[in-house]
């Protein structure tokens, strides 16, 4: 097992594989409700890099649904953190933000999709992870579509289960 890269000090919270521990819920204005269950997977092979890979399930048939990985950055010496991620959904995208304590507040960046891309088309992406005072985690995303405004899309809490 490599050593952590000192540069991924700050972001230590986040290692590790976390398990939804009640079905995640997840909604939009142009969609039915529905709940999820999600398993993030956070690691390191020593470099100043997060590894990661989030994927998630059908809360009743356990089948596989979304799924994204990817890579997280930190600026060196600053409290900018990137998030490089490819979605199976065919989106790619970079989101950055500032690192405050044990949260994480990410707006997208950069964006692009497949040119056969279903509509309606995502234009920004936020999200916010945070290490709860009960060791649980929580991840809210929200999205907006082209000229539509910032609503939330999931909401998520996780335990730690290695
Ligand atoms: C629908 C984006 C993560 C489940 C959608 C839609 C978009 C979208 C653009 C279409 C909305 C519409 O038709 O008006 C995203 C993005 C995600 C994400 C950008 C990550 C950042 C997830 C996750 C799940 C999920 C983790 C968990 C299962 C669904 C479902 C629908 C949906 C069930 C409705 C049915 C469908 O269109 O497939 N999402 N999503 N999404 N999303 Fe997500």
């Amino acid at each position: 097992i490599a050593e952590l890269n000192p540069a991924l000090l700050a972001l230590d919270w986040l290692l590790g594989v976390w398990e939804s521990d009640e079905p995640g819920e997840g909604s939009f204005s142009s969609i039915p409700p529905f709940r999820y269950n999600e398993r993030l997977h956070f690691s390191h092979v020593g470099q100043p890099v997060i590894n990661f890979m989030f994927n998630a399930f059908h809360a009743e048939n356990k089948k596989p649904m979304h799924r994204e990985c990817g890579f997280i950055r930190i600026q060196p010496g600053g409290n900018r953190v990137a998030f490089i991620i490819a979605q199976n959904s065919g989106l790619v995208e970079i989101e950055e933000g500032d690192l405050t304590g044990q949260q994480l507040t990410l707006h997208t960046h950069a964006l692009a999709r497949t040119s056969f891309a279903k509509e309606p088309h995502v234009q920004q992406i936020s999200r916010v992870f945070q290490l709860r005072p009960d060791g649980k985690l929580e991840q809210t995303v929200s999205m907006a579509m082209e000229g539509g405004p910032l609503m939330q899309h999931l909401h998520i809490t996780y335990r730690r289960s290695s």
